[in-house]
């Protein structure tokens, strides 16, 4: 059977109140119209054409060149739209699957389901329908006492009668395709909104003695994006789905209101997300991690038993058994192993950090190679930038950096030596050697005495003297 689909994406999407177009907005950080690709390939249908209006390069970027478009010049109408498909159309004696572009929650298994509707009966067409509790602004399915559909009533269309029917045309459809074209040569704007209707196709074949069916799907599944409003409502339906699946795998996830997880991330059973958790993008995770609370992830690899608390990281990986945050920022182009542990206010870039190492606090590693077992003092600067370039140093095995040191570009450290604490280290400093790099310390016995500096005896006078200020 020849099935392929034309998807509605050329509207101005005005509602948005945007400069992008309304289909490339994101859902669970995916474009909404890649929602809709993807579950029409999960359909088996990968011959798809897009009807595009005039912000068409992003959804081409989106797409890219797997599928084909069309353009559609002047938006009159999701009939209108749906003709400049003809092209495509003409030709072909199977099945063709509509639906419009702004329907994130549209599933394989609603497709499927119209398509097999349409295989068992003598339809001409299958209409995809919800029961919607608010039904105001969507088509209305119109049937007969009996129950067949008759047609499709807009809502600006719609008699008083018709108002009060609840079961919602969702916009998407299969169609026996010659069917679909012979009705769209037939549509006129004649109605509220001066648009050519997809819609009417439906009165249009069964005044021409066909059967149209319908299959019943659930109201979110149909949800359309036109407005903010309901872009949040589709991020929210779809967080929670992801949410859900996720604990059904074993992972225990404590607020499904402040925890936003992103459509591909994958997450091992047993790992505890905490509340206040982004994840995103392609973001892995292992078994048995503890991730948050207050943490964002994204596309971040991390291994087993990791901790990650109060932290940011992006496009890195980090290993086994480490122990980040609260309050670390590693960066892109960072490679942790395992047993690692990062702490406050530590920002790791472009780095290789290998098992055992700590910077518990206060440091910068940026464009830097190092070693096993290394202990970072507290205030270790990396300075990897001399006004030019970016060039890391080297830190091998078992380095011990004392608190408050600079480690300057290109600087080897060898492997087991010691950095003398608040050293500026200029120049390499050799295996099991020490490298001390700071003015000397001289003491002046009795100064305080011979200046007449103590400072004890006069605190309370200096205190009383303040407080008058
Ligand atoms: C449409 C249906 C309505 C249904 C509702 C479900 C029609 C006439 N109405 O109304 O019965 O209940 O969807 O959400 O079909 N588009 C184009 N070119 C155009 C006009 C629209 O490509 O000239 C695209 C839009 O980008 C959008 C889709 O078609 O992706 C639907 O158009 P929209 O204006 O959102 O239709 P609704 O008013 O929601
Ligand atoms: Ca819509």
């Amino acid at each position: 059977m020849d099935i392929c689909a034309v998807v509605m994406a050329a509207g101005n999407g005005t509602r948005m109140k945007s400069v992008h177009s309304k289909v490339v907005h994101q859902v669970a950080g995916k474009p909404i119209v890649q929602w809709v690709a993807d579950a029409l390939c999960e359909a088996g249908c990968s011959e798809q054409v897009y009807i595009v209006g005039d912000k068409q390069e992003e959804i081409r970027d989106v797409l890219g060149e797997g599928v084909a478009y069309v353009f559609q010049e002047q938006r009159l109408g999701t009939g209108h739209a749906v003709m400049q498909a003809a092209p495509f159309l003409e030709g072909r004696d199977g099945y063709v699957i509509v639906l419009p572009g702004d329907s994130p929650m549209v599933s394989a298994e609603t497709i499927c389901k119209a398509l097999n509707k349409m295989e068992d009966g003598d339809y001409a067409a299958v209409v995809i329908t919800a029961k919607a509790d608010d039904p105001t602004g969507y088509g209305r399915l119109v049937r007969d006492d009996e129950g067949n559909v008759l047609r499709i009533v807009e809502h600006k269309d719609a008699s008083e009668e018709e108002l009060k029917i609840c079961e919602i045309n969702s916009s998407m459809y299969v169609f026996k395709t010659s069917l679909l074209l012979s009705a769209l040569g037939r549509l006129s704007a004649q109605n509220a909104q001066k648009e050519y209707y997809l819609t009417d196709t439906i009165g249009i074949l069964i005044s021409d003695g066909y059967t149209v069916g319908s299959v019943i799907c659930d109201f979110e599944d149909t949800l359309g994006v036109n407005d903010r409003m309901q872009l949040m409502q589709a991020c929210k339906i779809m967080n929670r789905r992801i949410i859900n699946k996720h604990m059904r795998n074993g992972v225990q996830i404590l607020d499904e209101n402040s925890t936003w997880i992103h459509s591909a991330v994958e997450i091992g059973r047993d790992t505890i997300i905490l509340p206040g958790t982004t994840l995103m993008g392609n973001t892995v995770i292992g078994e048995e991690c503890i991730i948050g609370e207050n943490t964002r992830l994204d596309g971040v690899e991390v291994g087993d038993g990791t901790v990650i608390d109060y932290s940011v990281a992006t496009s890195c990986i980090i290993g086994s058994d480490c122990r980040i945050g609260p309050f670390s920022h590693i960066r892109p182009e960072t490679r942790i192993n395992d047993h690692v542990t990062i702490g406050a206010y530590v920002e790791v870039k472009n780095s290789t950090i290998d098992d055992y190492t700590r910077a518990r606090h206060l440091t910068y590693i940026g464009d830097s190679t190092v070693g096993k077992n290394v202990n970072f003092g507290c205030g270790t600067v990396t300075c990897n930038f001399d006004g030019q370039d970016k060039v890391g140093c080297v830190i091998e095995d078992n380095v011990f950096i004392g608190g408050n040191s600079n480690i300057l570009s290109s600087v080897v450290l060898g492997k087991d030596s010691y950095i003398a604490a608040g050293s500026t280290i200029t120049s390499d400093v050799p295996a099991m050697g020490l490298g001390i790099g700071r003015a000397k310390q001289i003491n002046k016995d009795d100064w305080v005495t011979k200046k007449n500096r103590l400072r004890g005896a006069n605190y309370i006078k200096l205190d009383s003297k303040r407080s008058e200020v």
